[in-house]
Protein backbone atom coordinates (compact mmCIF):
# COMPACT_ATOMS: atom_id res chain seq x y z
CA UNK A 1 0.00 0.00 0.00
CA UNK A 2 0.87 3.61 -0.80
CA UNK A 3 -1.97 5.34 0.95
CA UNK A 4 -2.44 8.80 0.43
CA UNK A 5 -2.06 10.89 3.88
CA UNK A 6 -5.13 11.35 5.71
CA UNK A 7 -5.62 15.05 5.54
CA UNK A 8 -5.62 14.42 2.00
CA UNK A 9 -8.54 11.83 2.22
CA UNK A 10 -10.29 13.83 4.41
CA UNK A 11 -10.21 17.24 1.94
CA UNK A 12 -11.09 15.24 -0.59
CA UNK A 13 -13.79 13.62 0.82
CA UNK A 14 -15.59 17.20 2.21
CA UNK A 15 -15.04 18.65 -1.43
CA UNK A 16 -16.65 15.25 -2.77
CA UNK A 17 -19.51 15.68 0.03
CA UNK A 18 -20.28 19.31 -1.02
CA UNK A 19 -19.77 18.67 -4.70
CA UNK A 20 -22.56 16.29 -4.49
CA UNK A 21 -25.04 18.09 -2.07
CA UNK A 22 -25.62 20.26 -4.97
CA UNK A 23 -25.47 17.49 -7.70
CA UNK A 24 -28.81 15.80 -8.80
CA UNK A 25 -28.85 12.01 -8.47
CA UNK A 26 -29.63 10.53 -12.04
CA UNK A 27 -30.02 7.44 -13.61
CA UNK A 28 -33.18 5.07 -13.46
CA UNK A 29 -32.95 4.95 -10.13
CA UNK A 30 -32.25 7.09 -6.62
CA UNK A 31 -34.17 9.84 -7.74
CA UNK A 32 -32.72 13.45 -6.86
CA UNK A 33 -35.24 14.82 -4.33
CA UNK A 34 -34.21 11.35 -2.01
CA UNK A 35 -32.01 12.64 1.18
CA UNK A 36 -31.24 8.80 2.08
CA UNK A 37 -30.25 5.80 -0.30
CA UNK A 38 -31.59 3.17 -0.44
CA UNK A 39 -30.01 -0.24 -0.80
CA UNK A 40 -31.24 -4.09 -0.44
CA UNK A 41 -28.56 -6.85 0.48
CA UNK A 42 -28.25 -10.40 -1.11
CA UNK A 43 -26.62 -12.63 1.00
CA UNK A 44 -26.18 -12.25 4.34
CA UNK A 45 -22.49 -14.07 5.13
CA UNK A 46 -19.18 -12.54 5.82
CA UNK A 47 -18.68 -10.92 2.19
CA UNK A 48 -22.12 -9.38 2.50
CA UNK A 49 -22.39 -7.69 5.99
CA UNK A 50 -18.83 -6.47 4.93
CA UNK A 51 -19.52 -4.97 1.45
CA UNK A 52 -23.00 -3.19 2.99
CA UNK A 53 -20.74 -1.57 6.00
CA UNK A 54 -18.62 -0.18 3.67
CA UNK A 55 -21.55 1.03 1.22
CA UNK A 56 -22.79 2.99 4.12
CA UNK A 57 -19.09 4.05 5.42
CA UNK A 58 -18.86 4.99 1.45
CA UNK A 59 -22.45 6.78 1.93
CA UNK A 60 -21.55 8.44 4.23
CA UNK A 61 -17.99 9.72 3.15
CA UNK A 62 -20.21 11.67 0.16
CA UNK A 63 -22.35 13.06 3.11
CA UNK A 64 -25.21 10.80 2.40
CA UNK A 65 -27.29 8.35 4.79
CA UNK A 66 -28.76 4.72 3.81
CA UNK A 67 -31.77 3.07 4.81
CA UNK A 68 -31.44 -0.31 4.34
CA UNK A 69 -34.82 -1.16 2.63
CA UNK A 70 -34.33 -5.46 3.13
CA UNK A 71 -31.90 -8.53 3.18
CA UNK A 72 -31.89 -11.84 1.97
CA UNK A 73 -30.19 -15.05 2.33
CA UNK A 74 -31.05 -19.24 1.56
CA UNK A 75 -30.81 -19.02 5.06
CA UNK A 76 -33.10 -17.25 8.16
CA UNK A 77 -30.29 -16.58 10.59
CA UNK A 78 -28.37 -15.21 8.26
CA UNK A 79 -30.89 -13.22 7.43
CA UNK A 80 -32.17 -12.33 10.59
CA UNK A 81 -28.85 -11.82 11.70
CA UNK A 82 -28.37 -9.03 8.81
CA UNK A 83 -31.88 -7.58 9.78
CA UNK A 84 -30.42 -6.42 12.83
CA UNK A 85 -27.18 -5.47 12.16
CA UNK A 86 -28.20 -3.13 10.08
CA UNK A 87 -31.47 -1.52 11.47
CA UNK A 88 -33.90 -3.93 9.19
CA UNK A 89 -37.45 -4.63 10.54
CA UNK A 90 -37.98 -8.85 11.17
CA UNK A 91 -40.52 -8.99 7.87
CA UNK A 92 -38.08 -7.49 5.65
CA UNK A 93 -35.39 -10.40 6.69
CA UNK A 94 -36.30 -12.77 3.33
CA UNK A 95 -35.06 -16.24 3.50
CA UNK A 96 -34.88 -18.95 0.64
CA UNK A 97 -33.60 -19.43 -2.75
CA UNK A 98 -36.28 -16.59 -4.20
CA UNK A 99 -35.20 -13.95 -1.18
CA UNK A 100 -33.27 -12.22 -3.99
CA UNK A 101 -36.39 -11.28 -5.67
CA UNK A 102 -38.27 -9.98 -2.68
CA UNK A 103 -35.24 -7.46 -1.92
CA UNK A 104 -34.70 -6.39 -5.52
CA UNK A 105 -38.70 -5.60 -4.83
CA UNK A 106 -38.80 -3.68 -1.72
CA UNK A 107 -37.98 -0.36 -2.91
CA UNK A 108 -34.22 -0.11 -3.00
CA UNK A 109 -32.23 1.56 -5.60
CA UNK A 110 -28.96 -0.39 -4.89
CA UNK A 111 -28.90 -3.79 -4.45
CA UNK A 112 -25.27 -5.26 -2.51
CA UNK A 113 -25.42 -8.79 -3.88
CA UNK A 114 -23.38 -11.20 -1.70
CA UNK A 115 -24.36 -14.86 -2.54
CA UNK A 116 -22.04 -17.65 -3.94
CA UNK A 117 -20.79 -16.86 -7.19
CA UNK A 118 -23.01 -19.70 -9.30
CA UNK A 119 -26.35 -16.95 -8.53
CA UNK A 120 -24.71 -13.93 -10.11
CA UNK A 121 -25.98 -13.89 -13.03
CA UNK A 122 -29.32 -14.61 -11.81
CA UNK A 123 -29.30 -11.98 -9.10
CA UNK A 124 -27.83 -9.51 -11.68
CA UNK A 125 -29.95 -9.68 -14.47
CA UNK A 126 -32.75 -9.60 -12.15
CA UNK A 127 -31.76 -6.48 -10.59
CA UNK A 128 -31.16 -5.03 -13.67
CA UNK A 129 -34.65 -5.85 -15.24
CA UNK A 130 -35.91 -3.92 -12.14
CA UNK A 131 -33.54 -0.96 -12.69
CA UNK A 132 -31.14 -1.49 -9.79
CA UNK A 133 -27.55 0.06 -9.68
CA UNK A 134 -25.78 -3.11 -8.31
CA UNK A 135 -22.40 -3.92 -6.54
CA UNK A 136 -21.42 -7.64 -7.90
CA UNK A 137 -18.76 -9.39 -5.65
CA UNK A 138 -16.11 -11.74 -7.55
CA UNK A 139 -16.58 -14.08 -9.52
CA UNK A 140 -19.71 -13.39 -11.21
CA UNK A 141 -20.01 -16.23 -13.00
CA UNK A 142 -18.86 -20.33 -12.67
CA UNK A 143 -19.19 -21.36 -16.51
CA UNK A 144 -18.96 -19.53 -20.11
CA UNK A 145 -22.78 -19.62 -20.67
CA UNK A 146 -23.07 -17.33 -16.78
CA UNK A 147 -20.26 -15.50 -18.30
CA UNK A 148 -21.88 -14.39 -21.15
CA UNK A 149 -25.14 -13.55 -19.98
CA UNK A 150 -23.03 -11.01 -16.95
CA UNK A 151 -21.60 -9.51 -19.74
CA UNK A 152 -25.18 -9.20 -22.10
CA UNK A 153 -27.18 -8.29 -18.21
CA UNK A 154 -23.91 -5.73 -18.03
CA UNK A 155 -25.06 -3.85 -21.38
CA UNK A 156 -28.32 -3.66 -20.50
CA UNK A 157 -27.43 -2.00 -17.38
CA UNK A 158 -25.47 0.57 -19.55
CA UNK A 159 -28.18 1.13 -21.98
CA UNK A 160 -30.57 1.99 -18.43
CA UNK A 161 -28.07 4.03 -17.26
CA UNK A 162 -27.30 1.80 -13.83
CA UNK A 163 -24.07 1.80 -11.96
CA UNK A 164 -22.23 -0.85 -11.45
CA UNK A 165 -19.51 -1.99 -9.42
CA UNK A 166 -17.54 -5.00 -8.58
CA UNK A 167 -15.65 -6.86 -6.24
CA UNK A 168 -12.74 -6.96 -7.51
CA UNK A 169 -11.39 -3.82 -5.31
CA UNK A 170 -7.26 -3.51 -6.23
CA UNK A 171 -8.74 -1.25 -8.99
CA UNK A 172 -9.76 1.49 -6.46
CA UNK A 173 -6.09 0.89 -4.61
CA UNK A 174 -3.92 3.12 -4.58
CA UNK A 175 -1.00 1.17 -4.32
CA UNK A 176 -2.09 -0.67 -7.66
CA UNK A 177 -3.83 2.27 -9.41
CA UNK A 178 -0.11 4.04 -8.88
CA UNK A 179 1.62 1.45 -10.27
CA UNK A 180 -0.83 1.02 -13.07
CA UNK A 181 0.18 4.17 -13.94
CA UNK A 182 3.43 3.83 -13.65
CA UNK A 183 3.44 0.81 -16.34
CA UNK A 184 1.54 2.81 -18.46
CA UNK A 185 4.31 5.37 -18.41
CA UNK A 186 6.72 3.40 -19.59
CA UNK A 187 8.64 2.80 -16.11
CA UNK A 188 9.38 -1.19 -17.39
CA UNK A 189 8.44 -1.09 -20.44
CA UNK A 190 6.36 -3.22 -22.29
CA UNK A 191 5.67 -6.06 -19.54
CA UNK A 192 6.58 -9.36 -21.32
CA UNK A 193 5.82 -11.80 -18.96
CA UNK A 194 4.46 -12.11 -15.62
CA UNK A 195 3.91 -14.66 -12.68
CA UNK A 196 0.56 -14.35 -10.57
CA UNK A 197 0.23 -16.25 -7.25
CA UNK A 198 -2.68 -17.09 -4.62
CA UNK A 199 -1.13 -19.85 -2.65
CA UNK A 200 -2.52 -20.10 1.08
CA UNK A 201 -4.59 -22.12 2.93
CA UNK A 202 -8.17 -23.96 2.82
CA UNK A 203 -10.52 -21.12 4.03
CA UNK A 204 -13.31 -23.57 5.32
CA UNK A 205 -14.91 -26.89 4.71
CA UNK A 206 -18.62 -27.69 5.66
CA UNK A 207 -19.85 -31.66 6.05
CA UNK A 208 -23.36 -32.34 5.36
CA UNK A 209 -25.81 -32.04 8.03
CA UNK A 210 -27.66 -35.24 8.62
CA UNK A 211 -31.20 -35.24 6.30
CA UNK A 212 -29.81 -32.01 4.95
CA UNK A 213 -31.11 -31.48 1.21
CA UNK A 214 -28.94 -31.31 -1.25
CA UNK A 215 -29.20 -27.67 -1.94
CA UNK A 216 -28.73 -26.71 1.39
CA UNK A 217 -25.87 -28.51 2.11
CA UNK A 218 -24.52 -27.15 -1.47
CA UNK A 219 -25.31 -23.30 -0.50
CA UNK A 220 -23.87 -23.73 3.02
CA UNK A 221 -20.87 -25.72 1.98
CA UNK A 222 -20.87 -23.48 -1.50
CA UNK A 223 -16.64 -22.78 -0.96
CA UNK A 224 -16.09 -26.12 -1.81
CA UNK A 225 -17.94 -27.14 -4.79
CA UNK A 226 -17.21 -26.28 -8.37
CA UNK A 227 -20.73 -25.55 -9.18
CA UNK A 228 -21.06 -22.89 -6.51
CA UNK A 229 -17.98 -21.06 -5.73
CA UNK A 230 -16.40 -21.88 -9.67
CA UNK A 231 -13.68 -23.96 -7.80
CA UNK A 232 -10.73 -21.52 -6.06
CA UNK A 233 -8.88 -20.56 -9.13
CA UNK A 234 -12.28 -18.89 -9.76
CA UNK A 235 -13.41 -17.67 -6.69
CA UNK A 236 -10.05 -16.43 -5.03
CA UNK A 237 -7.04 -15.98 -7.47
CA UNK A 238 -9.66 -14.46 -9.42
CA UNK A 239 -8.19 -10.96 -7.99
CA UNK A 240 -4.77 -11.75 -9.46
CA UNK A 241 -5.70 -12.41 -12.66
CA UNK A 242 -8.01 -9.38 -12.76
CA UNK A 243 -4.79 -7.39 -12.01
CA UNK A 244 -2.97 -8.79 -15.29
CA UNK A 245 -5.87 -8.37 -17.46
CA UNK A 246 -6.38 -4.39 -16.51
CA UNK A 247 -2.27 -3.96 -16.45
CA UNK A 248 -2.30 -5.55 -19.79
CA UNK A 249 -5.09 -4.19 -21.07
CA UNK A 250 -6.34 -7.55 -22.89
CA UNK A 251 -7.80 -11.12 -22.25
CA UNK A 252 -5.39 -14.08 -22.37
CA UNK A 253 -6.48 -15.98 -25.90
CA UNK A 254 -5.50 -18.98 -24.61
CA UNK A 255 -4.53 -21.68 -21.20
CA UNK A 256 -3.13 -24.85 -20.80
CA UNK A 257 -2.75 -25.88 -17.60
CA UNK A 258 -3.01 -28.33 -14.62
CA UNK A 259 -3.63 -29.08 -11.07
CA UNK A 260 -5.08 -32.05 -8.54
CA UNK A 261 -6.61 -32.27 -5.74
CA UNK A 262 -4.14 -33.95 -2.69
CA UNK A 263 -5.71 -32.54 0.76
CA UNK A 264 -9.60 -30.91 0.19
CA UNK A 265 -12.16 -33.39 2.54
CA UNK A 266 -15.22 -31.95 0.94
CA UNK A 267 -17.07 -30.90 -2.49
CA UNK A 268 -15.22 -31.80 -5.84
CA UNK A 269 -12.99 -29.27 -6.28
CA UNK A 270 -9.53 -28.85 -6.82
CA UNK A 271 -6.92 -27.92 -4.08
CA UNK A 272 -4.00 -26.33 -6.42
CA UNK A 273 -3.72 -25.37 -10.08
CA UNK A 274 -0.88 -24.02 -12.01
CA UNK A 275 -1.41 -22.74 -15.37
CA UNK A 276 -0.10 -21.24 -18.25
CA UNK A 277 -1.86 -18.01 -19.61
CA UNK A 278 -0.94 -16.62 -23.08
CA UNK A 279 -1.72 -13.23 -23.62
CA UNK A 280 -1.04 -13.16 -27.45
CA UNK A 281 2.42 -11.37 -28.72
CA UNK A 282 4.35 -13.45 -27.07
CA UNK A 283 3.76 -12.61 -23.69
CA UNK A 284 2.65 -15.69 -20.94
CA UNK A 285 1.36 -15.60 -17.96
CA UNK A 286 2.01 -17.78 -15.22
CA UNK A 287 -0.72 -18.27 -12.83
CA UNK A 288 0.02 -20.70 -9.47
CA UNK A 289 -3.02 -21.15 -7.06
CA UNK A 290 -2.82 -23.64 -4.04
CA UNK A 291 -5.07 -23.88 -0.80
CA UNK A 292 -3.38 -26.12 1.36
CA UNK A 293 -2.39 -25.61 4.70
CA UNK A 294 1.12 -25.92 6.01
CA UNK A 295 2.76 -25.03 2.14
CA UNK A 296 4.31 -21.75 0.92
CA UNK A 297 2.35 -18.70 0.64
CA UNK A 298 2.15 -15.71 -1.22
CA UNK A 299 -0.70 -13.58 -3.23
CA UNK A 300 0.63 -11.06 -5.21
CA UNK A 301 1.35 -10.77 -8.77
CA UNK A 302 4.91 -9.79 -10.42
CA UNK A 303 5.71 -8.41 -14.32
CA UNK A 304 8.52 -8.45 -15.98
CA UNK A 305 8.81 -5.57 -18.65
CA UNK A 306 11.36 -5.28 -21.23
CA UNK A 307 13.48 -2.95 -18.78
CA UNK A 308 12.33 -3.59 -15.44
CA UNK A 309 9.67 -5.17 -12.81
CA UNK A 310 6.87 -4.16 -11.16
CA UNK A 311 4.76 -5.95 -8.26
CA UNK A 312 1.17 -5.57 -8.32
CA UNK A 313 1.03 -2.97 -5.64
CA UNK A 314 4.80 -3.24 -4.19
CA UNK A 315 8.10 -2.11 -5.75
CA UNK A 316 8.90 -1.01 -9.16
CA UNK A 317 12.26 -1.28 -10.97
CA UNK A 318 13.52 0.15 -14.15
CA UNK A 319 12.95 4.03 -15.51
CA UNK A 320 11.72 6.40 -12.65
CA UNK A 321 8.27 7.72 -13.71
CA UNK A 322 6.36 10.91 -11.70
CA UNK A 323 2.63 9.52 -12.19
CA UNK A 324 -0.21 11.84 -10.12
CA UNK A 325 -1.40 10.66 -6.87
CA UNK A 326 -4.76 9.31 -7.56
CA UNK A 327 -7.83 10.99 -6.19
CA UNK A 328 -9.31 8.67 -3.72
CA UNK A 329 -11.86 9.79 -0.99
CA UNK A 330 -10.80 6.86 1.30
CA UNK A 331 -7.60 4.67 1.15
CA UNK A 332 -9.69 1.46 2.33
CA UNK A 333 -10.41 0.05 -1.06
CA UNK A 334 -13.46 -2.00 0.08
CA UNK A 335 -15.20 1.48 0.69
CA UNK A 336 -13.57 3.09 -2.33
CA UNK A 337 -15.43 0.86 -4.41
CA UNK A 338 -18.81 1.70 -3.29
CA UNK A 339 -17.55 5.55 -3.39
CA UNK A 340 -16.58 4.90 -7.04
CA UNK A 341 -20.21 3.45 -7.33
CA UNK A 342 -22.39 6.14 -5.32
CA UNK A 343 -20.17 9.14 -6.55
CA UNK A 344 -20.68 8.11 -10.33
CA UNK A 345 -24.64 7.95 -9.95
CA UNK A 346 -25.61 10.57 -8.02
CA UNK A 347 -22.98 12.51 -10.19
CA UNK A 348 -25.45 10.82 -13.68
CA UNK A 349 -21.67 9.58 -14.54
CA UNK A 350 -22.07 5.73 -13.50
CA UNK A 351 -19.55 3.33 -13.96
CA UNK A 352 -20.05 0.30 -15.08
CA UNK A 353 -17.36 -2.80 -14.47
CA UNK A 354 -19.61 -5.69 -15.17
CA UNK A 355 -17.61 -6.62 -18.76
CA UNK A 356 -14.11 -6.14 -16.76
CA UNK A 357 -14.77 -8.60 -14.07
CA UNK A 358 -16.45 -10.84 -15.84
CA UNK A 359 -13.45 -11.11 -18.65
CA UNK A 360 -11.36 -12.20 -15.37
CA UNK A 361 -13.91 -14.30 -14.15
CA UNK A 362 -13.85 -15.68 -17.53
CA UNK A 363 -10.37 -15.92 -17.79
CA UNK A 364 -9.91 -18.26 -14.33
CA UNK A 365 -13.11 -20.02 -16.26
CA UNK A 366 -10.57 -20.79 -18.95
CA UNK A 367 -7.87 -22.02 -16.48
CA UNK A 368 -10.07 -24.20 -14.66
CA UNK A 369 -11.14 -25.90 -17.68
CA UNK A 370 -7.75 -26.73 -19.26
CA UNK A 371 -6.50 -28.03 -15.77
CA UNK A 372 -9.90 -30.14 -15.51
CA UNK A 373 -9.54 -31.20 -18.93
CA UNK A 374 -6.07 -31.27 -19.84
CA UNK A 375 -6.99 -29.91 -22.97
CA UNK A 376 -5.82 -26.04 -24.14
CA UNK A 377 -8.67 -24.04 -23.74
CA UNK A 378 -9.22 -20.74 -25.90
CA UNK A 379 -11.16 -17.77 -25.06
CA UNK A 380 -12.87 -17.21 -28.12
CA UNK A 381 -14.35 -21.13 -28.16
CA UNK A 382 -15.91 -19.12 -24.75
CA UNK A 383 -17.03 -16.39 -26.27
CA UNK A 384 -17.29 -16.51 -29.81
CA UNK A 385 -17.29 -19.87 -31.37
CA UNK A 386 -20.32 -21.41 -31.35
CA UNK A 387 -19.42 -24.83 -32.57
CA UNK A 388 -17.37 -25.22 -29.80
CA UNK A 389 -17.90 -27.63 -26.94
CA UNK A 390 -16.74 -25.20 -24.73
CA UNK A 391 -18.76 -22.87 -25.84
CA UNK A 392 -22.08 -24.36 -23.96
CA UNK A 393 -19.91 -25.21 -20.59
CA UNK A 394 -22.61 -25.25 -17.51
CA UNK A 395 -22.17 -26.58 -14.32
CA UNK A 396 -25.58 -28.41 -13.36
CA UNK A 397 -26.97 -27.46 -10.86
CA UNK A 398 -27.64 -24.28 -12.18
CA UNK A 399 -28.95 -21.22 -10.10
CA UNK A 400 -32.26 -21.45 -11.38
CA UNK A 401 -32.83 -24.79 -10.58
CA UNK A 402 -32.25 -23.88 -6.77
CA UNK A 403 -35.70 -22.08 -7.00
CA UNK A 404 -37.43 -25.05 -8.78
CA UNK A 405 -36.58 -27.39 -5.82
CA UNK A 406 -34.86 -29.38 -8.91
CA UNK A 407 -31.24 -29.76 -6.87
CA UNK A 408 -28.84 -32.96 -7.08
CA UNK A 409 -25.82 -33.06 -5.11
CA UNK A 410 -22.76 -33.50 -7.81
CA UNK A 411 -20.34 -36.36 -7.20
CA UNK A 412 -18.17 -35.22 -3.86
CA UNK A 413 -15.00 -35.90 -6.41
CA UNK A 414 -12.75 -34.07 -8.78
CA UNK A 415 -12.28 -34.33 -12.50
CA UNK A 416 -9.13 -36.22 -13.16
CA UNK A 417 -7.94 -35.18 -16.93
CA UNK A 418 -6.83 -37.44 -19.35
CA UNK A 419 -6.56 -41.63 -19.73
CA UNK A 420 -4.57 -44.08 -17.86
N1 LIG B 1 -13.77 -9.00 -2.73
C1 LIG B 1 -13.28 -9.78 -1.81
O1 LIG B 1 -12.15 -9.59 -1.35
C2 LIG B 1 -14.09 -10.92 -1.29
C3 LIG B 1 -13.77 -11.51 -0.05
C4 LIG B 1 -14.54 -12.58 0.41
C5 LIG B 1 -15.59 -13.05 -0.36
N2 LIG B 1 -15.86 -12.47 -1.56
C6 LIG B 1 -16.98 -12.97 -2.40
O2 LIG B 1 -18.21 -12.66 -1.78
C7 LIG B 1 -19.16 -13.69 -2.03
C8 LIG B 1 -19.67 -14.23 -0.69
O3 LIG B 1 -18.58 -14.74 0.05
P1 LIG B 1 -18.62 -14.83 1.65
O4 LIG B 1 -17.23 -14.94 2.09
O5 LIG B 1 -19.49 -13.76 2.19
O6 LIG B 1 -19.34 -16.25 1.86
P2 LIG B 1 -20.31 -16.66 3.06
O7 LIG B 1 -20.47 -18.13 2.98
O8 LIG B 1 -19.84 -16.05 4.32
O9 LIG B 1 -21.68 -15.96 2.65
C9 LIG B 1 -22.48 -16.36 1.56
C10 LIG B 1 -23.91 -16.20 2.01
O10 LIG B 1 -24.77 -16.42 0.88
C11 LIG B 1 -25.87 -17.19 1.34
N3 LIG B 1 -26.51 -17.84 0.18
C12 LIG B 1 -26.24 -19.04 -0.37
N4 LIG B 1 -27.03 -19.21 -1.45
C13 LIG B 1 -27.81 -18.10 -1.55
C14 LIG B 1 -28.82 -17.70 -2.45
N5 LIG B 1 -29.20 -18.46 -3.48
N6 LIG B 1 -29.42 -16.50 -2.25
C15 LIG B 1 -29.06 -15.71 -1.20
N7 LIG B 1 -28.11 -16.06 -0.32
C16 LIG B 1 -27.49 -17.23 -0.51
C17 LIG B 1 -25.28 -18.14 2.35
O11 LIG B 1 -26.26 -18.68 3.19
C18 LIG B 1 -24.31 -17.22 3.08
O12 LIG B 1 -24.93 -16.56 4.17
C19 LIG B 1 -18.44 -14.71 -2.89
O13 LIG B 1 -18.67 -14.45 -4.25
C20 LIG B 1 -16.97 -14.47 -2.58
O14 LIG B 1 -16.12 -14.86 -3.63
C21 LIG B 1 -15.15 -11.41 -2.01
Amino acid sequence: MNPLPRRDFLATATLAAAALAAAPALGQSAPAGKARLTVGLIGCGGRGNGALTDFIAAAKLLGREVTVTAVGDAFAPAAKGAAKRFGVEASKAFAGYDAYRKVIASGCDFVVMAAPPAFRPLHFAAAVEAGKHCFIEKPVAVDAVGARAMREAGERAKAKGLGVVAGTQRRHQAAYLINKARIDAGAIGDIRGGTLHWNSTVPWIKRRNPGESAADYLARNWLNFTEMSGDHIVEQHVHNLDVAIWFLGRPPVSAVGYGGRARRETGNMFDFFSVDYDFGGGVHIHSQCRQISGTWSRVGELFTGASGEAFGAGKVTGRKVDVPEPRLESENPYVQEHVALIKGVLAGNPPNETRAVTDSTLAAIMGRLSAYSGDLVRWADLVDNARSPWHGQACSPAAADFEKGEVRLPEEKPPVPGKA
